[in-house]
């Protein structure tokens, strides 16, 4: 009889992505009698005897896995599913060791995964683009106009009573009408974004990237222009590209000097983008007017951050894809993922290592 392919699941997901591990390993849902255990919620052993198809092992908790428990949990593993939050490096893999065939993050980006140690060992890997390209575009314009209109500061003033009588000039900000945007990174979230911010009346979008992408730019007459044009031009600029070595640190004292005094800065990619203290230093100095961030370094953002105590910086707690349908179809497609590729099959989304 064939041994059932093992894998490890480092976090509690939603129900329906652990249903379809579920089925694949012979058991109804409602058995993983584990996800109801309270606390820490750790399955010391393989959650219940299964069929030949898969058994599943999980970290089953809303916090993250301790490292020491993934470095044990993913031991023997043909099979990880993981969390953005989860540093997958050649110390995670020494510990799977070679069984360790396929790598499905529940997330778009990759950054956590060490992907030279994961081609050398020859796993697959599966992650989740296009399923929450709308949610976080969506969120990606919330924060935008949050921080342009300058939302949370002035639902604050009604709280605390600054809100004394209506004033030509008290909290007025900065509108999308008639304005530049510039986009860092013109991928799908990116283009996304700039679908949904046209109908307010932007005048011009300009983007840059690696290399100009004509395609997708026609549909927003956008200019492909150097990070430098786009800092200076803008006045509003999204970053939405992914976390790589050339992007580490690339908006940064240099960028922000280029920006408009008037300009807002947006970021829903990744933290490490970012400079924090050099964007700190330009919010402070009024060197640009406001920024809004999704995605910090580290997070969670510690509650005494100097960021924190600014009027102009909004900060949300990366809740890009946060809604209950895309959660749902992201853990779906992470267990699909997942299982295609331990049988060997295509997965719905590979990442191309
Ligand atoms: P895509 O791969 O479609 O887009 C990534 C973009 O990054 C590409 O357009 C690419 O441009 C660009 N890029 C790469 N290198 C550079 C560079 N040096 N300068 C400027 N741009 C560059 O990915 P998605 O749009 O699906 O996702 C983008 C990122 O958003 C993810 O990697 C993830 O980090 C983040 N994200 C955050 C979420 C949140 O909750 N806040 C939710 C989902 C995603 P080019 O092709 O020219 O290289
Ligand atoms: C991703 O998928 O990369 C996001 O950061 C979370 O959805």
């Amino acid at each position: 009889m064939r041994r059932a392919m093992a894998v490890f699941v480092t976090r509690r997901i939603p129900a329906e992505g652990l249903r379809v591990l579920s089925e694949a390993a012979g058991y109804a849902p409602s058995g993983v009698g584990r996800r109801g255990m309270r606390g820490a919620g750790w399955s010391p052993a393989p959650l219940t005897a299964l069929s030949r198809r898969c058994r599943v092992q999980q970290w089953d908790s809303e916090e993250p896995v301790p490292r020491r428990e993934l470095l044990a949990g993913v031991a023997g593993k043909e099979g990880l599913l993981c969390l953005l939050s989860d540093r997958i490096d050649g110390e995670v893999l020494d510990a799977a060791g070679p069984s360790l065939k396929v790598i499905s993050t529940l997330s778009v980006g990759f950054d956590h995964l060490a992907l030279d140690e994961i081609k050398k060992r020859g796993i697959r890997v599966g992650y989740t683009p296009d399923v929450l390209t709308d949610a976080t575009a969506e969120l990606t314009v919330a924060l935008l106009l949050a921080t342009c209109r300058r939302l949370l500061e002035a639902a604050a003033e009604v709280k605390t009573g600054g809100w004394t009588t209506w004033k030509p000039l008290w909290m007025c900000g900065y509108g999308l009408s008639g304005s530049t945007v510039g986009i860092i990174g013109l991928g799908r979230i990116g283009q996304a974004v700039a679908r949904r911010l046209k109908p307010f009346g932007v005048k011009n979008f300009l983007y840059t990237g690696s290399q100009p992408k004509p395609e997708s730019a026609a549909e927003f007459q956008a200019e492909f222009v150097s990070l430098t044009k786009l800092a200076q031009e803008s006045d509003f600029i999204v970053v939405t590209c992914a976390l790589t070595p050339d992007t580490q640190g690339m908006c940064n004292k240099n960028f922000f000097s280029r920006m408009k005094k008037t300009s807002v800065f947006i970021n829903t990619s990744r933290g490490a983008v970012v400079n924090q203290e050099d964007l700190y230093d330009a919010l402070v100095s009024g060197q640009i007017a406001a920024a809004g961030l999704d995605v910090t370094t580290p997070e969670p953002l510690p509650t005494d951050h100097p960021l924190l105590k600014l009027r102009n910086c909004v900060i949300l707690p990366h809740i890009g894809s946060a809604t209950y349908a895309t959660r749902s179809t992201m853990a779906v497609l992470a267990a699909d993922n997942l299982l295609a590729g331990l049988r060997g099959e295509r997965m719905p989304h590979e990442l191309l290592l």
